[in-house]
């Protein structure tokens, strides 16, 4: 009975030792595809999806024009997405999110996907940008001073993710 006790009263603490997720908290997935344009690659996206359950969806190198990428995003079950087309064999961004948000795009270009993002139901608003960094190293200034031009622009909680590699590891 004592270890019975014991064992309810530690399971007890270690509950509340979990912090609940604020209202509005979810899942996000960010994914450099490397082309969306096979079977393979769009069965382990779907993958994702269904493990993750993600509520939004950011994908950089999806290498697809709008119309594959809208039918992709079907497909996961997402009926709304921005899209920047790839505008060679190289490049294309993807935004999808669930019905339950309200996302509304800023500003958006080959290189980053600029959005405000409000969960419908609850008061309050982020930012979020999707950022891919110039693949031509030679360029990758024009990636930072995009970064810096973001930032400066900004007075909500901001969450930017995506593909810094590239400007990352430019000389
Ligand atoms: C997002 O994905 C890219 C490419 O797969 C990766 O480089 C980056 O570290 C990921 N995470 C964030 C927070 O941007």
């Amino acid at each position: 009975m004592l270890a019975f006790c014991l064992f309810f009263f530690i399971a007890e603490i270690s509950r509340s030792w979990r912090c609940p997720a604020p209202p509005g908290a979810m899942n996000l997935l960010n994914w450099s595809c490397q082309g969306l344009g096979n079977l393979w690659t769009i069965e382990a996206l779907w993958c994702l999806v269904c493990n993750e359950d993600p509520k939004i969806v950011f994908l950089c190198e999806t290498r697809c024009s709008k119309s594959v990428m809208e039918s992709v995003c079907l497909k996961l079950g997402f009926r709304q997405c921005i899209v920047v087309e790839s505008n060679d064999a190289s490049g294309g961004l993807c935004l999808m999110w669930i019905d339950e948000l309200a996302v509304s795009l800023r500003y958006a270009s080959n290189n980053h996907i600029d959005t405000e993002v409000e969960v419908l139901g609850v008061q309050r608003r982020w930012r979020f940008t999707g950022f891919y960094g110039c693949p031509d190293t030679v360029e990758c200034y024009h990636s930072w001073d995009l970064l810096i031009r973001l930032g400066a622009t900004n007075l909500l909680p901001w969450l930017c993710c995506g593909d810094f590699s590239k400007i990352l590891t430019a000389e």
